[in-house]
């Protein structure tokens, strides 16, 4: 049985579009793959606390000396575990002052570790997350085009250097203006992935 991963970073709850855009993933992936195990991570109801000056040591140097940053430890080996032990990711992630909400951010400043899921070689950054489709399933008031936004890219370039290149975009743009509209045509391109 596959397990898919779902990660929520809407304030939104019930209310949020990029949720939806997850449970239509979901019900969509329930079709391709028969029986499927969910985990879910919804990073608005628990928080990845940011880093402080204490904690980084943890997360960047391994330094698990104190509480909080065997803590940090313990829950950046959670966070990553899961990742490592999904077949499919999607990331349920809205648009908030043109970036990903700061949750997210926190999120990706704790799995992003030096050693565990990216290191250094001679010929540069290697990521060390298993590469495995991953899905970023987005919301956002206005409409960007690819050529003047810089969330989908920087999306791309963190994701990419833990190892997860396989990222695929499924945007509903423009909610502030035809939600439904935007809606049903994300969900139809869900509904098109195999
Ligand atoms: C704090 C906040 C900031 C927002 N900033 C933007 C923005 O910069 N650009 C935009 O197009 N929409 C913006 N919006 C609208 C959201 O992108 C839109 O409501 C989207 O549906 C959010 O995803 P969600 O419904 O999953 O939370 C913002 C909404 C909130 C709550």
């Amino acid at each position: 049985m596959k397990t898919l991963l779902i990660v929520r970073s809407s304030v939104n709850g019930a209310a949020s579009f990029s949720n939806r855009l997850l449970e239509a993933w979901v019900a969509h992936a329930r079709q391709r793959l028969g029986e499927v195990r969910v985990v879910e991570r919804d990073l608005a109801a628990h928080p990845v606390p940011l880093l402080t000056p204490e904690t980084v040591a943890a997360i960047r140097a391994g330094v698990v000396d104190t509480p909080a940053r065997i803590e940090a430890d313990r829950l950046a080996r959670e966070l990553v575990a899961e990742l490592q032990a999904a077949d499919e990711i999607a990331l349920g992630l809205p648009r908030y002052n043109f970036q990903a909400p700061a949750g997210f951010k926190a999120y990706i400043d704790t799995i992003a570790r030096p050693r565990i899921t990216f290191r250094y070689g001679e010929s540069g950054p290697e990521g060390l997350l298993t590469d495995k489709p991953t899905y970023a399933l987005m919301a956002s008031g206005g409409l960007y085009p690819a050529e003047s936004d810089h969330y989908v890219p920087w999306l791309r370039q963190v994701l990419g250097f833990l190892g997860l290149k396989d990222l695929r975009v499924i945007q509903a743009q423009g909610v502030a203006m035809d939600a439904e509209g935007a809606l049903a045509r994300a969900t139809a391109a869900i509904n098109a992935t195999t």
